[in-house]
């Protein structure tokens, strides 16, 4: 009963206490939340920008339709999926499976070869939406486990991402923020935290077949 007692208690928060800082305890709990996260095959096809700087902040908040999560919050996460398809992160998985669990190449080669295979079936704006999907699973423990620990969260696509490609030097990298959420704490202020929740009914949302 607990994850939902928490689901409740979060919402998307506007506005935000600046002055209230996530420890680095936390910090670290939030970061093992999205590290464990599932992602399709196990790729984990992103890497997740934690912003602190508040000058760099204040930058991506005008290009974050000026919200003000974006500097009022403790920390900033851009998730950033990859924007170009390489077989060398295959490689990479695979090279991982193996030093993990200690077992020989030849018992995931297959597995390797069927991924390749698989991915490359994808053209090019297939694989880029696919590869932001992957995010946003991320995304979604990041936020339940932000709820966890009391921790307030907005996430937000309400932002140019090609803008924050180049303030961030994500191009170059070969990144993209596909979405990003705000971290913190709730300001007492934010009147949003005070309203009813609203979804749909049990009725509309679910059919058991
Ligand atoms: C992918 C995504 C993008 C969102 N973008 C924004 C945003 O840019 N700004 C914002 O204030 N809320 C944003 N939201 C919050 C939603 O509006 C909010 O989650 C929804 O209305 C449900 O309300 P609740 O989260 O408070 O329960 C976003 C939510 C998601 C999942």
């Amino acid at each position: 009963m607990r994850l939902v007692e928490n689901l409740k208690w979060r919402y998307a928060t506007k506005k935000f206490d600046s002055g209230k800082i996530v420890s680095e305890q936390d910090l670290d709990y939030l970061k093992e939340a999205v590290q464990l996260s599932v992602s399709s095959y196990g790729l984990q096809l992103y890497k997740v920008l934690i912003i602190e700087d508040k000058a760099l902040r204040a930058r991506l908040k005008e290009v974050s339709w000026g919200q003000s999560q974006v500097t009022e919050a403790s920390h900033l996460f851009v998730f950033c999926n990859f924007s170009e398809h390489k077989e060398e992160r295959i490689d990479d998985y695979i090279n991982n499976i193996v030093k993990t669990q200690q077992i020989p190449i030849s018992e995931v080669q297959g597995y390797g070869d069927f991924i390749k295979e698989s991915l490359s079936q994808k053209n090019e704006s297939e694989w880029q939406s696919w590869s932001k999907r992957q995010t946003y699973l991320s995304l979604a423990n990041l936020l339940s486990a932000c709820a966890e620990l009391k921790i307030d969260a907005c996430p937000m696509e309400g932002f140019d991402p090609k803008a924050y490609n180049e303030i961030l030097g994500l191009d170059k990298r070969g990144l993209n923020a596909s979405v990003i959420a705000t971290v913190g704490y709730r300001s007492e202020k934010d009147a949003t935290q005070y309203r009813k929740k609203v979804r749909k009914t049990m009725e509309e949302l679910f059919e058991t077949v």
